[in-house]
């Protein structure tokens, strides 16, 4: 891990884990947009408004099923990751649903290389907790929008992620915010870093205020009937705290 900065740390992880990630997520994700663990769906939230015709940026795309659902609603997508076993799996998957979508193996970094493009929805599904400067990423992303643009993004929600499932007791401490980076050992005994971004609620919604965006609604969903991304999770503790935060944004 020496020597390398958070964003390739994020990408080794990413590419290491592409595999078994996708195999965990049921092809039903390509059919409606899933915002995230009993976070609901696009079906049920309408956040988005009609997406026929409308130009759509996708960020942290992994597999590519959101851009995939949506081009198959007539939207024409764009999906950007920063990883390249990522962006292998969401071509294969267009293919394989007969739909076009441009994939770019491309950083939250780097995405200024997409100007002067205009977006009419930019959205990003449990991706932005890996971004190392959101303050940069949502100046860019107001740039890209078209006007009445809609930015909307789901991320884990901060306060679900301070509560230890095994006892259900606050692990850590909401104002320790910032980069965190955990040591795993695998199955096949190989060693990985899996690193992230804690913010708090009021950290973001100032970088959105901050940014020129309109913050229009947040979003804590329950969707208690999650068979989709949904496994794994101690429902003991869902059933308090649902693990999914939205914030719908406008231009
Ligand atoms: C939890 S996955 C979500 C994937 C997809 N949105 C979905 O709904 O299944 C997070 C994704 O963010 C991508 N990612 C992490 N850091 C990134 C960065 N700096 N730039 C672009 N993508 C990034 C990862 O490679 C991964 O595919």
């Amino acid at each position: 891990m020496s020597g390398k900065n958070s964003e390739e740390i994020i990408k080794e992880w990413w590419n290491s884990a592409s595999e078994y990630y996708q195999k965990e997520i049921s092809a039903d994700k390509m059919t409606d947009v899933q915002y995230g663990p009993f976070g609901s769906s696009e079906g049920k939230l309408k956040l988005l408004g009609k997406i026929n015709g409308k130009t759509v940026l996708e960020l942290g795309c992994g597999g590519g099923q959101v851009s995939i659902s949506l081009a198959k609603k007539g939207a024409v997508c764009t999906g950007m990751d920063i990883s390249n076993k990522q962006i292998e799996f969401a071509n294969k998957n267009a293919k394989k649903e007969r739909v076009n979508v441009e994939f770019l193996e491309l950083p939250f970094s780097q995405i200024n290389r997409l100007k002067p493009r205009k977006f009419d929805v930019i959205i990003s599904i449990m991706a932005l907790q890996y971004c190392t400067d959101l303050r940069v990423l949502l100046k860019n992303i107001r740039d890209l929008l078209s006007k009445d643009g809609i930015f909307v993004f789901s991320i884990e929600h901060p306060f679900y992620l301070l509560i230890d499932p095994k006892d259900m007791k606050i692990k850590e401490s909401y104002f320790n915010s910032g980069l965190k980076v955990k040591k795993e050992k695998w199955p096949d005994k190989s060693i990985h870093y899996f690193a992230h971004y804690d913010m708090k609620i009021s950290d973001i919604v100032n970088i959105i205020i901050d940014s020129g965006l309109k913050l229009e609604r947040i979003i804590e969903p329950f969707d208690k009937e999650d068979k989709i991304w949904g496994i794994g999770y101690r429902r003991a503790l869902v059933n308090r705290i649902a693990p999914t935060i939205i914030f719908k944004c406008r231009k």
